[in-house]
Order: structure tokens, then C-alpha cells, then sequence
């Protein structure tokens, strides 16, 4: 039975691809309306047609979640349109550093994943956040990771920002539940999209693991699968889950 999502009011950030791409896809087949926010225009077109093909109603706005204004006025206008905002799917995320030993690791490759990652999490949460307490409920779902949370990562930056992440959830998660607001972070495991493929390729040629580089990629966890996880978490059926979701 696929999660109810009839009438909800979703907003997903990083869309275009992977992951967000998959589960706008899922959420918008599965009744809801769905803002979704990406840099990648291209990609983030084409999930909204596709989305919108399928019988959905969505729309695109291209946003840099490090860009406070542009996530201020984004929210502002997906708020408007959606008539309010039942859920955040917040997904868009970057690895960079992959196999990076820590005395090369470049300043400025850590600033940008964490500004991304850790500080786009807190500033569309924050916004988004400030609607749903206006209306008095809400659900917010983080996309985290196992790096970072449950051992170690590719990337110094990238585990950084994910344990960064978890931590953020887990202080919404109790700040926010008494404006009636349901906070989630999700650990997606191991799954087949650009990023992830990139990084294993990356891991491959440095030697990380012993083994076929086909047989590694072919173990990846479809996109479609995960996007059940969010689907499931953005639907009432979920009210009861608290906190971190793994999926590994
Ligand atoms: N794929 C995995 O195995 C895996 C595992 C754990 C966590 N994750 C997390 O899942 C999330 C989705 O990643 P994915 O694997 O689908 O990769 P992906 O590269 O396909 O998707 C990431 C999306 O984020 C968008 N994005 C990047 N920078 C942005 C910015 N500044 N502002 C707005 N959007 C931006 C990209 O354009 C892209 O559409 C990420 O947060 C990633 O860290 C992925």
C-alpha cells in the first residue's frame, strides 16, 4: 500500500537528481503537491515534467541552499503557492574530498560542503520551520547519512557535515515538537545516484577496497527504493517515528 500523501503540501530541496529526484517523483505520484528547489535547473526541469506528466502538480525554483535570501524567498513563495507547507523533504546534499588525506584536505573544499550540507540543513529548516509554526504543525525530514554518524567517511568534510546533520535533527527533533512539528533525519545507506557513484569510482581508483568496480556500483540500493522511506515518513502513518531512520 503506497504511503497517503493526498493533499499534502511538500517541499523537496535537491530535486534534480538522485535521491530528491526519486522521491519527488514517488511523493507527487502519491497525491501531494510538491515544491521542489535545486541549483541544477537542467535535471530539476525534467523531474517536474515528469512529476507533472504522471498527473502531478509540481514546480521548480532554482535555489542554493547556502544563499539565505534565496531560501527566504523561495520558502516564501513555495508557502504561497502550496497554500502552507505539511513537510520538508530536505535532500540536497554534495560529497567532495573524497580520499582526501587530512594534511592536503583544501580549506575552501571544507567550507563549501559544510556550508552546504550543515548550514543549508539549518537555514531552509529555519525558514521552512517558521511557516510550519504559524500553522502549528509540521513534519521536517533531514537527509544525514551513515558517515559521520555511524563510523567513519570518504571525505573529512562529508562525515563532518552528516554528523553535523544528525546533531541538528536530534536538537529540532526536541525544540520543535512542542509547535507541533515532527522531525526526522534519514541514513540512506548505500544508494545509486550521481553522487554516490562518483565517490565509489573515486574510492575505487585510490585503492580503498579490493574488488570489481561493476560488482560495487551494481550493489547500490536503487533511488527508488529509499524515496519509500521518505514517502513513508512524510504520511500520518509515520506520526509515531521519532528522530534518525537507517536504512542500511
Ligand atoms: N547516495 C548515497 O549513497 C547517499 C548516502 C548517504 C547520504 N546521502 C545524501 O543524500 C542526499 C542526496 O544525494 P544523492 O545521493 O541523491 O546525490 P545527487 O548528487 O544525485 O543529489 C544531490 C542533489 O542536491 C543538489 N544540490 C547540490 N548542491 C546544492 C545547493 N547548494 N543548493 C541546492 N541544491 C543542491 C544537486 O544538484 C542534486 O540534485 C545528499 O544529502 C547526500 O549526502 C546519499
Amino acid at each position: 500500500m503506497p504511503a497517503d500523501l493526498t493533499g499534502k503540501r511538500i517541499v523537496v530541496t535537491g530535486a534534480a537528481t538522485g535521491i530528491g529526484r526519486s522521491t519527488t517523483l514517488r511523493v507527487s505520484a502519491n497525491g501531494a503537491k510538491v515544491a521542489a528547489f535545486d541549483v541544477n535547473d537542467a535535471d530539476g526541469a525534467a523531474t517536474i515534467s515528469d512529476a507533472n506528466e504522471a498527473g502531478g502538480d509540481a514546480r521548480y525554483w532554482h535555489v542554493d541552499v547556502r544563499d539565505e535570501a534565496a531560501v527566504a524567498g523561495a520558502v516564501a513563495a513555495a508557502e504561497t503557492w502550496l497554500g502552507g507547507i505539511d513537510v520538508l523533504i530536505h535532500v540536497a546534499g554534495v560529497l567532495q574530498g573524497a580520499a582526501v588525506d587530512l594534511d592536503e584536505f583544501p580549506e575552501d573544499m571544507w567550507d563549501t560542503v559544510i556550508d552546504i550540507n550543515l548550514r543549508g540543513s539549518f537555514t531552509v529548516s529555519k525558514y521552512v520551520s517558521g511557516v510550519m509554526k504559524k500553522q502549528g504543525s509540521g513534519v521536517i525530514i533531514l537527509t544525514a547519512s551513515g558517515a559521520g554518524v555511524l563510523g567513519g567517511s570518504s571525505s573529512f568534510a562529508y562525515g563532518s557535515s552528516k554528523g553535523g546533520v544528525h546533531g541538528l535533527a536530534l536538537v529540532m527533533e526536541a525544540r520543535l515538537s512542542e509547535h507541533g512539528i515532527r522531525v526526522n533525519d534519514v541514513l540512506p545507506g548505500e544508494v545509486a545516484t550521481p553522487l554516490k557513484i562518483t565517490q565509489v569510482k573515486i574510492m575505487h581508483e585510490a585503492g580503498g577496497s579490493a574488488g570489481n568496480l561493476e560488482e560495487k556500483i551494481g550493489a547500490l540500493v536503487s533511488p527508488d527504493e529509499i524515496s519509500k522511506v521518505y514517502a513513508f515518513l512524510a504520511s500520518d502513518d509515520a506520526s509515531m517515528v521519532k528522530g534518525s531512520v537507517r536504512t542500511r
